[in-house]
């Protein structure tokens, strides 16, 4: 693949921490989700790859499947409806009979300000960037608390704490809730063999997901984009100087995703990393 800033800095792993696990990856169909899933599959993972877009998710699946040679299962449907992750938790253990790794990535990239937002658009806002989450949490722990094994990962990203403007509904909402879920949800569960952790990235170069034949439209409606939004998001990327200056390649925070869903993160629970090249620090 050409054209691509991040390529040198993509990660490869010799890790088999994940043989005969299961994980599931919400918003696994594109993007970061997509690279996740097969770093974790790479590592020995049978995969749950769940996605709102049904045929690309089961493209994605397909291909996943071809590549790493580790069973792959996809899901279909919108999760913050009543049900569908129900649906995905009960398929996963039929298939795969176990459920060892959540990790809810998917989430919907609308970017505007408060006072742009229509109605409608604030409810979807709030559904597919908060609800989705909580009804996948609330799905699979009745079944890693009668395991008393569970690893939940979340992805934030790091305009939940660094004030970038249009970021309201997106990080302060969706973002910071996923951050405070962690914290809560993990003292709620600590003694019961379940850590939840959370990882925010900053900017990825999510077309460096290795997908060999991209899918031509995007997924993501123009007007969730508010005009403005990339040149004043560069400027404050520029002021502050002190972030490594690039984005990040999907590896590199799947790497992370990897670490905090493992049996080894044995001893790690309620944690925040961020994997944004400095873009916030401690
Ligand atoms: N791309 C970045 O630079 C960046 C930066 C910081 C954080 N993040 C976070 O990383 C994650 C992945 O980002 P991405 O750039 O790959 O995003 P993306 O929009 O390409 O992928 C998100 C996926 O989630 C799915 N999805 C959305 N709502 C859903 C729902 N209700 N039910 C089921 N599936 C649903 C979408 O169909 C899509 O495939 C997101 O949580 C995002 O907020 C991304």
């Amino acid at each position: 693949m050409t054209g691509l800033r991040t390529l040198p800095y993509a990660v490869k792993t010799e890790c088999r921490r994940y043989d005969g696990r299961v994980a599931i990856v919400t918003g696994a169909a594109q993007g970061l989700g997509r690279v996740i899933a097969r770093r974790l599959a790479e590592e020995g993972a049978k995969v749950v790859v769940a996605d709102i877009q049904e045929a690309r998710v089961k493209r994605t699946a397909r291909l996943l499947q071809e590549e790493t040679g580790q069973p792959f299962l996809a899901v279909a449907g919108d999760l913050s409806s009543e049900g569908v992750a129900d649906d995905m938790v009960a398929r996963t253990v039929g298939e795969f009979g176990r459920i060892d790794t959540l990790v809810n990535n998917a989430a919907a990239l609308i970017r505007l300000r408060l006072v742009d937002f229509t109605e409608d658009l604030l409810q979807k806002a709030v559904d597919w960037n908060v609800w989705n989450t909580l009804r996948c949490c609330k799905a699979v722990l009745p079944h890693m608390i009668e395991r008393r094994y569970g690893r939940i990962v979340n992805i934030a990203g790091e305009a939940w704490r660094t004030g970038a403007p249009f970021h309201t509904l997106l990080a302060g909402v969706g973002k910071g809730s996923m951050v405070g879920l962690t914290v809560t949800l993990a003292g709620e569960t600590i003694a019961q063999g379940i850590t939840v952790n959370c990882v925010s990235p900053g900017g990825i170069e999510t077309a460096a997901d290795g997908d060999p034949d991209p899918p031509t439209e995007s997924y993501r409606d123009p007007s969730w984009t508010g005009p403005g939004v990339l040149e004043e998001l560069a400027k404050i990327v520029g002021q502050r100087g002190i972030s490594m200056g690039r984005p990040s390649h999907p590896t590199e925070v799947a790497s992370a995703v990897a670490y905090f869903g493992a049996p080894e993160a044995s001893f790690v629970t309620g944690q925040h990393i961020g994997v944004s090249g400095g873009m916030a620090m401690i």
